[in-house]
């Protein structure tokens, strides 16, 4: 279909880069404006009207950062697209400007500009295909064994079978070797290192729609982790941002198994996310953990009303009560997972769902809540 052409605005005090992005840009039918200054860049914006600007952080004249807050400051470009692109990564950098209302934030270096180019489109054309974009529900713990796998698979189960207009996908992001496959049955070869070998732009939202495999009896699809730590190094961490991208297009809900790691791939995640689900124990270590965790998370800028808190008796310890953890990490726990015994072990050891395999336990009732509670969450907006 024949649109006109979008113009993109590129802010960037690197000659050789924006000539470059200017070049790749005109190629893929992009009317293209450049400015070298942060200054000139607000000039342009306002008096051109661009379609979409990217803009690099680091600028001669004034930081980005303030150019993108008085881009949003005017109402010539409060809704303009804006993709931060930057030449290293910084945690900070990123959450401060997608506050101050970037829509991306994108590295110059890697798979970079073709996940630039899989994206610009959905930006020009927002109204249509932006809204669209699945909802991301990241599963992370301070410790391991804690049962963040178990629950990630199991409240995706609940969502998946109740919600059957809707696709549901979990992707199992845990290094050096990932663990839903396992729980849910799954061995054949599709996984995160599979699809990461491949090239950027043949793992688009189409390819993940035809590929996904769906696990029967669970419902979703499932991105598999890597099976063995050996293939585990062959990730290349700068992949993991287009394969997001892409399943965030093609379903409707993404559950991610973070397990208990902050990396510089699960941190942008994190951030990223519309609700997580952070895993607690009942012992002080990992309370004490999760506290230390919670205080790194609020520095970047994660807003904690997007934290749905569950504590998970996964040991037979009396351990911490509700109150006492809450106390302890300064958030309120929405549920309380019992110990259950072996159970969760045996229904986890016959890769059958835990709500299929004891309809009867109240927690199955509890999963079967906490998982429309969850999406409730990650459908809401905060301001
Ligand atoms: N509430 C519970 N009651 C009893 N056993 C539980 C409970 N929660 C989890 N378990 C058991 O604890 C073990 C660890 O669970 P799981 O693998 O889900 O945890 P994890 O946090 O993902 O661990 P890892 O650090 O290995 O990724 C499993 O055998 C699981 O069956
Ligand atoms: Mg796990």
């Amino acid at each position: 279909m024949d649109r006109p052409p979008v113009t993109v605005l590129i802010i960037d005090g690197d000659a050789a880069s924006r000539n470059y992005l200017s070049a790749m840009l005109l190629k893929e039918g992009y009317q293209v404006l450049t400015a070298s200054l942060g200054r000139e860049g607000l000039i342009s914006a306002w008096k051109d009207q661009p379609g979409i600007i990217i803009i690099d952080p680091v600028l001669p004249d004034i930081p980005g950062l303030e150019v993108v807050a008085r881009l949003r400051q005017d109402r010539r470009t409060a809704k303009v697209p804006c993709v931060a692109l930057s030449s290293q990564e910084d945690a900070q950098e990123m959450s401060a400007l997608l506050a101050a209302g970037c829509n991306e934030y994108m590295l110059k270096s890697g798979d970079a500009l073709a996940r630039l180019f899989q994206f610009l489109p959905r930006l020009s054309n927002k109204e249509s295909t932006l809204a669209k974009r699945g909802k991301m529900i990241a599963f992370l713990s301070a410790k391991g064994g804690t049962g963040t796998s178990s629950l990630c698979a199991n409240i995706a189960m609940c969502v998946a079978s109740t919600k059957a207009d809707k696709r549901v996908a979990v992707l199992d992001l845990v290094l050096p070797i990932g663990s839903i496959a396992n729980i849910v049955g799954y061995d054949d070869r599709t996984n995160l290192i599979f699809t990461a070998l491949q090239k950027p732009e043949a793992t688009n939202a189409t390819y993940f729609k035809e590929n996904l495999p769906r696990i029967s009896g669970w419902y979703f699809y499932l991105l598999a982790g890597p099976p063995d730590p050996a293939s585990s190094t062959q990730l290349a961490s700068d992949r993991v941002a287009g394969i997001m991208d892409a399943l965030l297009d093609s379903h409707d809900y993404l559950f991610v198994d973070l397990g208990r790691s902050l990396s510089r791939i699960s941190l942008p995640i994190i951030q990223q996310a519309n609700a997580l689900a952070l895993i607690l124990g009942t012992d002080l270590a990992t309370c004490t953990l999760t506290q230390t965790i919670l205080e790194y998370l609020k520095t970047l800028g994660i807003d904690t009303r997007r934290i749905f808190a569950i504590q998970n008796r996964s040991v037979g310890l009396e351990g911490l009560t509700k109150p006492e953890a809450e106390k302890l990490i300064g958030l309120p726990i929405q549920v309380t997972i019992p110990y259950l015994g072996d159970n969760l072990t045996v229904a986890n050891n016959r890769h059958e769902p835990f709500i299929y395999r004891f309809p009867n336990d109240a927690t199955s009732m509890a999963l079967r809540q906490v998982a429309s509670q969850v999406l409730e969450l990650s459908e809401k907006q905060f301001r």
